[in-house]
């Protein structure tokens, strides 16, 4: 199925066509005009300037073409030669009635038999996650169900950050400690205990003390780096340290991404790809692309023209360590070996942004990246009430899970305020607290474009008025509890009819679904689909007001409006489902 606009583009780009003009330029959109027309075509404008003729004659000729459609109820040339276009009640009837048949509401399945993996997530072995990481999962995520949802094969990879320097920094301050002596102790062959000798809890404590004795002497700083290089080369006492913080760490991720709803496929990792770092380098060193410089191992990636200074990419440093760019660049190696996919997309900070072209360029120049597309979707940051990177009360940096706590306890007390669920059981109630204070989160998150920096204003982001995600939860529960009395009442639901100026907006709206997928798609943009769903709830509610439905008399009028309602929850769900927001059953 194709959206009404795709469907009008092409009986407009006939009629270009058929006046002799490029038919490219046919393309129909839904109207910046709502208040005149549903849909308009510009095409007449560039059209006149290619053959050199009157805007408003070719929109003229345009327009005639079109008016033999028995599709359009209204064609009107405006100003210099925009076409305005309403389509047939009928025809909205017949669209919306298919869309209700199919499973998929009319998604675009444009990303077919293309691959794409995503990377996003990002957290740090050993260190808490933090609103940083929030941003990269909440968005990512969002990503991943809408590129599936478009046909695309997306494979997910957290990423984690497990092979840089603070691996050596916990290696030599449990050494320091004396904590665990046998995996320092070059004479023991193993093999090491099963057993972790240290706890996450652990893992937190001892990982800021480690950074702040670094920081404080140097001295500590170079036997951390030591440490890092030596993990690297293979020490075996080292790599079973690593495996430990490794593996409590990730039990410890899947706990917080589950309780958010965020799955990836594959859990790897900076030091995943530590086989292939040696070959690589290799065959970096025999082509040519690599190059020595000052006692490192580097790819120059500078440019002509170049607005911002692009220093090389530093694939080993002078004591044999390799860095964030050189996993980076070997993970690429690593996907296309094993997905050869078509894009390889990085949900990460735009901070990180100058690492990220390094990383691509030399990708680029090394021939590394097979057929795959690169790209950096980056987003700004999360501030709090004083515009400032969102901290506890106290000034600490914010942990997720205290966060996800935080909104949780203000759902709860925003539940008690509007008097919902106060007879549910308290497993109910809890449920639908952690429902709606996750959906709090993440469409504040979502609903702002991903680069731009927004203030996190908990009062306002957990209201159930305005643009919020429980806002859009409750509306979803409220129709889904008109259609469940529907059914205790036995009235049947019919194919919807468009009669009403509310029935249309609610008609149009649900019938661009697909264009609002692809465009969100294609510039990795969630907040469109919160627009969208925000408008949906919106012209829902209009309509609702408007129409009797459970009290309508007429018998097919009745299962015409509650047909109508299902379609809308169903696409409401559906949207919500693509920002991440669960619909509690009730509330
Ligand atoms: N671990 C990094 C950080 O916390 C993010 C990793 C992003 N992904 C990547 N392929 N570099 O900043």
């Amino acid at each position: 199925m194709t959206s009404l606009a795709v469907e009008l583009t092409a009986v407009a780009q006939a009629a270009f066509a058929a006046e002799g003009l490029s038919p490219e330029l046919g393309v129909v959109q839904i109207s910046d005009r709502p208040d005149l027309a549903q849909f308009q075509c510009n095409g007449a404008l560039p059209a006149a300037k290619q053959a050199k003729a009157n805007p408003r004659a070719i929109a003229e000729k345009i327009a005639a073409r079109l008016k033999t459609n028995p599709l359009f109820a209204k064609v009107e040339i405006a100003g210099p030669g925009f076409i305005n276009l309403d389509v047939t009640d009928a025809a909205l009837e017949s669209r919306v009635g298919a869309a209700a048949k199919d499973t998929r509401l009319g998604a675009p399945q444009a990303g077919t038999g293309k691959a794409a993996v995503i990377d996003f997530g990002g957290a740090n072995v050993a260190k808490p996650m933090h609103v940083g990481h929030l941003r990269s999962s909440v968005i990512g995520d969002s990503l991943q169900r809408l590129f599936r949802a478009n046909g695309w094969n997306v494979v997910s990879d957290v990423h984690l950050g497990d092979w840089g320097l603070q691996m050596g920094q916990l290696i030599s301050e449990i050494g320091h400690r004396g904590l665990a002596p046998i995996y320092f102790d070059p004479n023991f062959t193993g093999p090491y205990p099963g057993e972790s000798p240290v706890t996450m809890d652990d893992l937190e404590e001892i990982y800021p003390a480690a950074s702040a004795a670094c920081k404080a002497d140097p001295a500590r700083l170079e036997e951390a780096r030591k440490a890092t290089a030596e993990l690297q080369a293979g020490r075996h006492g080292y790599r079973a340290l690593w495996q430990h913080f490794f593996a409590v760490s990730r039990i410890g991720l899947e706990r917080e991404w589950g309780s958010l709803g965020i799955h990836f496929d594959l859990w790897k990792g900076e030091a995943s790809v530590e086989p292939l770092m040696a070959p690589m380098i290799e065959d970096l060193n025999a082509r040519h692309v690599a190059e020595e410089s000052e006692g490192a191992l580097v790819i120059r990636v500078a440019r002509n023209g170049d607005k911002k200074e692009m220093p090389p990419l530093i694939l080993v440093k002078s004591d044999g360590a390799v860095l964030y760019g050189s996993t980076d660049l070997a993970t690429i190696v690593d996907r296309v070996r094993s997905q050869n996919p078509d894009l390889i997309l990085y949900v990460v900070d735009q901070r990180q942004h100058q690492h990220f072209e390094q990383v691509f360029r030399a990708a680029r120049k090394a021939g590394l990246n097979g057929k795959a597309e690169l790209e950096h979707a980056g987003f700004g940051t999360m501030n709090g009430p004083d515009g400032k990177p969102f901290k506890t009360r106290e000034g600490g940096v914010m942990k997720l899970y205290d966060l996800i706590a935080m909104v949780t306890e203000e759902a709860d007390k925003r539940l008690t305020e509007a008097g919902l669920g106060a007879d549910y059981s308290a497993e109910e109630r809890a449920s639908i607290a952690k429902m709606v204070g996750i959906a709090t989160l993440k469409f504040a998150d979502l609903s702002n474009y991903r680069l731009t920096d927004y203030i996190f204003d908990l009062a306002r982001f957990s209201k159930f008025e305005g643009k919020t995600g429980p806002y859009l939860q409750y509306a979803a529960v409220r129709i889904q509890s008109i259609l469940r009395k529907a059914a205790e009442e036995g009235h049947k639901t019919g194919a919807p009819v468009v009669r009403s100026a509310e029935e249309r907006k609610l008609a149009l709206q649900l019938l661009s679904l697909p264009d609002v997928m692809t465009t969100a798609e294609e510039r990795r943009a969630p907040n469109m689909l919160c627009d969208y769903a925000f408008t949906l709830a919106q012209e829902f509610s209009r309509f609702y007001s408007e129409h009797h439905i459970l009290s309508e008399a007429d018998t097919a009028l009745r299962a015409a409006r509650l047909g109508l309602c299902e379609l809308t929850l169903k696409t409401l769900s559906k949207v919500l489902d693509l920002l991440g927001i669960e619909v509690p059953a009730r509330m």
